[in-house]
């Protein structure tokens, strides 16, 4: 029998870049977001791609596509969570109205669909639950309000499930992208260093998914790298380097 991935964030960018490499490598797939005319278009041109259309901000909803993925494909493997929302024009302050937004869908939303696949997993004693953060999530950055806090949040939500679905044989798995072009990141009005394609996220994600058993997936590695340097020197130095490199200016 083909194997069964589940992908949110499947219609468009990184998640629909992971969801063809699976359809071609034979997987069936299925994929959910909020727009349902972007996935069917994905659907069309993939016999193996099925769209479910889901708000993961929906909780009852999120258990019923984990319903019908199981009942349309018989099985679920693996499931690639990558639902994300990013406004840099609404990073700069500290609006809570805005973080509690990001929040709802980065944090809350994975959460969401992690609780309806956790029974499913915990007696199939098998497969993996991949959770798409962010290099953003490493350490604070400049003008990240609400979506590096969020994706650090995930970070340790991944770290603390790794331990309990691990009891189970269960692998969970944090994926953390640098900078790939994607609808998320043309809004950036940045030069952003090391910059990939969504197909380039695939292949490294599949690879690290079904090639590779570590923890985390994370790449362009001369970008993470760095910043994994950056995570483990003192304070006082990464605040300068980090300033300086962001060309942060003193009020
Ligand atoms: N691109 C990068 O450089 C980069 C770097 C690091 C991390 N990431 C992470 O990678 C993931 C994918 O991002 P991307 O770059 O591929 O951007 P993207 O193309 O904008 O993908 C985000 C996806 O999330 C879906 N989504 C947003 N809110 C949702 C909701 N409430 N319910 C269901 N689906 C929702 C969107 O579909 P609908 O709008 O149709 O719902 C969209 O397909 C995100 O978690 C992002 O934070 C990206």
């Amino acid at each position: 029998m083909k194997k069964v991935i589940w992908i949110t964030g499947g219609g468009t960018g990184i998640g629909k870049a992971v969801a063809i490499e699976f359809a071609n490598q034979g997987w069936n797939v299925a994929i959910s977001g909020r727009r349902e005319n972007i996935l069917k278009e994905v659907e069309d041109n993939y016999p193996n791609i099925k769209a479910y259309p889901l708000d993961v901000n929906d909780k009852e909803k999120c258990f019923d596509v984990t319903k019908a993925i199981k009942k349309d494909f018989g099985d679920l493997d693996i499931c690639f969570f990558s639902t994300g929302t990013w406004d840099p024009k609404k990073e700069r302050e500290i609006d809570v109205e805005q973080i509690e937004k990001v929040f709802k869908v980065n944090f809350f939303g994975t959460l969401n669909c992690i609780k309806s696949v956790e029974d499913h997993f915990r007696n199939k004693r098998d497969g993996i639950i991949t959770i798409v953060s962010s290099i953003a999530g490493y350490k604070g950055l400049p003008n990240s309000t609400g979506y590096g806090p969020s994706k650090a949040a995930l970070n340790n939500l991944a770290e603390s499930l790794y331990f309990d679905f691990g009891r189970y044989g269960v692998r969970v798995c944090l994926v953390s992208p640098g900078f790939i072009k994607t609808p998320m990141t043309d809004k950036n009005n940045f030069k952003m260093p090391f910059l990939k394609t969504p197909e380039y996220s695939a292949n490294q994600i599949y690879d690290g998914l079904i090639n590779k058993k570590s923890f985390e997936i994370h790449f362009p590695k001369q970008l993470t790298l760095i910043l994994k340097f950056l995570k483990i020197i003192p304070d006082r130095l990464y605040f300068y380097l980090v300033g300086k490199l962001t060309k942060l200016q003193k009020k």
